[in-house]
């Protein structure tokens, strides 16, 4: 995905983490200046998001990041045709407190880290960014996948957590988000 400013000066790292500030939180410069084209790079990218899963409206945009305490961590790599960094996708992550149903049917009260969206440019799906992205924040969050929950994945998601996590035994919910059975197991008792 390209713009027309420079991508290294907006995101000087390879994986960016941008909170509220809209600001990296890694290294950030920042600066004022930079917060309009951030904004339209957000905008942009929750913009292809939805297209690609056919929901009628984003659900990610710089205005939605600065009133949430949600965390969009966004790669960038070198476009060897092209010669300059291009925006290659992003994944944006959260705490929600969810009212799940375990295996039994149970109710539990539960806080995890929620995926809320993720995207990879269309022509660079299937090539590992996907993957190189979500292996980051699990580091960052020093957390397994299978104590996270997942809003409403696409098939495209579920089949990368089948493929790179083996996550593939969902407990049926009566919201939109889907846990897997070891959740339950490995959840940590004071949550
Ligand atoms: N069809 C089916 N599975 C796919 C596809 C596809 N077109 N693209 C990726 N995958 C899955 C497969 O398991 C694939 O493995 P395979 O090629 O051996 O079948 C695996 O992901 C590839 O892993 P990566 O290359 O690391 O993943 P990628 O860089 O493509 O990123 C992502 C995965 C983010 C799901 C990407 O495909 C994408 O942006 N899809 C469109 C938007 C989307 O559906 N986002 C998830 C929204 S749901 C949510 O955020 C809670």
């Amino acid at each position: 995905m390209e713009f027309p400013f420079d991508i290294n000066q907006l995101f000087s790292e390879r994986v960016s983490i941008l909170d509220h500030t809209l600001f990296g939180a890694r290294k950030s410069t920042g600066r004022p200046d930079l917060q309009a084209p951030i904004a339209t790079v957000i905008d942009e990218l929750g913009r292809a998001s939805a297209k690609a899963q056919c929901l009628t409206a984003p659900v990610t945009s710089a205005f939605k990041l600065q009133s949430q305490k949600h965390e969009i961590y966004l790669l960038r790599d070198s476009e060897k045709n092209r010669g300059h960094d291009v925006v290659v996708g992003f994944l944006k992550v959260g705490y929600k407190k969810l009212f799940l149903l375990d295996s039994r049917g149970v109710h539990i009260e539960a806080e995890p880290l929620c995926v809320l969206d993720f995207y990879i440019e269309e022509t660079l799906q299937r090539h590992g960014y996907g993957l190189e992205l979500f292996d980051f924040m699990l580091q960052h969050k020093n957390l397994d996948p299978v104590l996270m929950a997942y809003d409403r994945p696409s098939p495209k998601f579920l089949s990368f957590l089948s493929k790179h996590y083996s996550l593939t035994q969902s407990v049926p919910q009566v919201n939109n988000f889907v846990v897997f059975e070891s959740f339950f197991r490995y959840r940590p008792a004071a949550q």
